[in-house]
């Protein structure tokens, strides 16, 4: 079979989360495992508004075939934005709206990775990132996200191989939760300017800081280099399938070639529908009762991760976002914890998928914007117990 396919698909496995959530149709199974935004908040009602509202206005207009980069009432929309929350001056004509930011990952991939060229990832980094670039064959050159940010002495080496983007996720990172600080990302632009890589900035979290100040944006510090990703899957909803790449001048054409070649168009009607909800809501309003949600969720989960886990274990203490990072010692394996804790029902995603070397690990990623505090508390107490089962194993 392996002539009927091509190279760059052979070694790309299937998206390990997307496996696991198989596991979690049954009901009775905590899962800490997705990465998905909490339904409940879905703004349900203003939405079938603003369908309703885009069918009587645009009528077959919405409906019809559109431009390659989007609809300019949702990239004018995006610009103010950017404007407004972290002044930064991005004019609508660079902003590509894309099917979720994940496919801004892929155009930026087809664009800029020829077989074998180095690219800088974090690690653990966003699987999701990992498997769109891996259809490129890149090279990678891991390096290693700590609590600050970005382990600069190791990118100072992995720079020297001339990598042509870097790609990172500053705020509340998927899948440890961390943050880069202001400094962290001062020095990593010091860096990057002195070399010829673009700096890819996947934001789809900072939006969901729950504590804290926010911190600026590597635009801020490398304009000319920093290739900006946005996303409204976890600030409206993830269905509509909408996020955008804001990216330097030199760029944006071939994005734009890469885009009208992989799909004509971001789905038209949705943009339509998204474009009245942002104008006609205050989405400020549904941001803070996500924050104030996702903020208290986390909050339950590390408090009852402190109250029942053995001390070997240690976690990150995220400020925002919808994860948070565990570590048992070196010597346990997280995928052997997936099936005990599997056997006890619930559910967590292993590290393993999130490195792009290694085969074993004793990391893994804990999703808190999906489940309730009560929910949480029950999850972890099951958790714990998966853990301590291995100890006495002696694992
Ligand atoms: C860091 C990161 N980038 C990109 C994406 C993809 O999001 P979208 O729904 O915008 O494609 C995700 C989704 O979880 C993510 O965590």
């Amino acid at each position: 079979m392996r002539g009927l396919f091509a190279d760059r698909i052979q070694d790309v496995p299937r998206s390990f989360i997307r496996e696991i959530l198989k596991v979690t149709t049954d009901k009775s199974m905590i899962s800490f495992a997705g990465g998905l935004p909490n339904r409940q908040y879905f703004p349900l009602d203003q939405l079938r508004e603003s369908t309703n509202r885009v069918f009587d206005r645009h009528s077959t207009d919405c409906l019809q075939y559109s431009n390659s980069e989007g609809l300019l009432e949702l990239r004018e929309y995006i610009s103010k934005r950017y404007r407004s929350e972290q002044g930064l001056e991005i004019p609508a004509e660079r902003i590509l709206i894309t099917n979720g930011s994940q496919q801004a990952l892929d155009l930026i991939a087809k664009v800029t990775i020829n077989d074998g060229d180095p690219v800088v990832i974090e690690e653990p980094g966003y699987l999701g990132a990992i498997q769109a670039l891996s259809l490129y064959r890149p090279r990678f050159l891991p390096v290693k996200v700590n609590d600050e940010g970005m382990d600069t002495r190791s990118l100072n080496k992995a720079i020297k191989h001339n990598p042509k983007i870097m790609y990172t996720v500053p705020n509340f990172q998927n899948p440890s939760g961390i943050s880069y600080s202001y400094e962290n990302r001062s020095r990593i632009a010091d860096i990057i300017t002195r070399s010829d890589c673009f700096l890819v900035e996947d934001d789809p979290y900072g939006a969901l800081r729950f504590q804290g100040d926010p911190i600026k944006s590597f635009y801020h510090l490398a304009p000319a280099q920093t290739i900006l990703l946005g996303s409204f899957s976890k600030t409206v909803v993830p269905g509509f399938r909408i996020g955008w790449v804001a990216a330097p001048e030199k760029l944006c054409d071939k994005l734009l070639i890469a885009k009208q070649a992989a799909d004509l168009h971001t789905c038209n009607f949705t943009q339509y529908v998204l474009v009245d909800f942002l104008t006609n809501y205050p989405i400020d309003t549904h941001l803070q009762t996500i924050r104030t949600v996702y903020g208290a969720q986390c909050r339950a989960m590390i408090e009852a991760i402190e109250r029942d886990f053995p001390d070997y274990v240690s976690c990150t203490r995220p400020r925002g976002g919808m994860f948070l990072w565990g570590r048992l010692p070196e010597k346990m394996s997280s995928l052997e914890l997936f099936d005990r804790a599997v056997a006890r029902k619930v559910v967590f995603v292993p590290g393993e998928p999130f490195y792009t070397r290694k085969t074993r690990s004793s990391t893994f990623r804990l999703n808190f914007s999906c489940t309730d505090e009560q929910v949480i508390d029950e999850g972890i107490s099951r958790l714990a117990e998966a853990i301590v089962s291995m100890e006495s194993a002696g694992r």
